[in-house]
């Protein structure tokens, strides 16, 4: 599958979730490769103050590995390519779980984030929104940021299933260059996230190649910077007994 084109979306997620008529058009595009974009989803300023609250959790809080579970605690993750990993990663972000509580209580300023997921996946809306594993997996609201000069992510797909049918990010920050892409045809690498801003929020098929290319300069790496490319996403996951989902896979582009 190959990505096709941005299409900012004439509603807002909001006025979506209570359209069957435009969440079947929305879902036909991004069954047909199309990036579907939400303008102005979240403001500028909280945006940059989300990454403030994430960058201070990471400046001071060591990795303590933790399965997702039912009540597992949040989470700082360093992935410093680790050879164990299945997709190649150099990334550090936060994870944040429907029951516990933070600052900026992501689950219900971003709960319609995971009601257009669950809507397009002909579930019910409140899935994962109910303070509890369902079917073995769980919404996880999750900061990722790409340092500049290290960051990256291999080139891969995620599976799809009744779980999700789409992938969702809400832009914080797009980096110097590079950074995120989805592949066009012939592999071409597509960093549509600068054709976006911050605050913009997307949806796209799970089966398109992406993966994250070193944003910024090698040179400029500097472990204590806020520097890079920064994005919230709203996955479900599997939890780490569940042996019916398939893992992410690795493609060689
Ligand atoms: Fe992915």
């Amino acid at each position: 599958m190959y990505a096709r084109n941005l299409v900012k979306y004439h509603l807002t997620v909001q006025d979506v979730i209570k359209n069957a008529d435009a969440l079947n058009e929305i879902t036909d595009l991004v069954n047909n490769g199309d990036i579907v974009v939400f303008k102005g989803f979240e403001q500028h300023k909280f945006c940059k103050e989300i990454i403030k609250y994430v960058h201070g959790i990471l400046l001071n809080n060591l990795e303590i590995m933790t399965p997702i579970d039912h009540k597992c605690n949040n989470y700082v993750r360093f992935s410093q390519s680790d050879s164990r990993a299945v997709v190649p990663i150099y990334c550090n972000s936060v994870s944040f779980f429907q029951w516990n509580r933070d600052l900026f209580e992501f689950f219900n300023r971003y709960g319609d984030c995971y009601r257009l997921k669950n809507l397009i996946a002909g579930a019910d809306s409140e899935r994962y929104l109910n303070r509890a594993v369902e079917g073995e997996c769980t919404s996880r609201i999750a900061c990722h940021f790409y340092p500049e000069g290290k960051g990256y992510l291999g080139a891969h797909t995620d599976p799809i299933g009744n779980h999700q049918e789409i992938t969702s990010t809400l832009i914080l920050d797009v980096g110097k260059s590079n950074g995120y892409y989805v592949t066009k045809k012939n592999n071409k690498k597509w960093y549509f996230e600068h054709e976006l801003e911050v605050g913009d929020f997307y949806i796209g098929h799970p089966m398109l190649v992406h993966g994250v290319d070193v944003p910024g300069s090698v040179e400029d790496f500097d472990p204590l910077s806020v520097r890079g490319r920064w994005g919230l996403l709203f996955p479900v996951n599997k939890i780490a007994t569940n042996t019916k989902i398939a893992d992410s896979i690795k493609v060689d582009i």
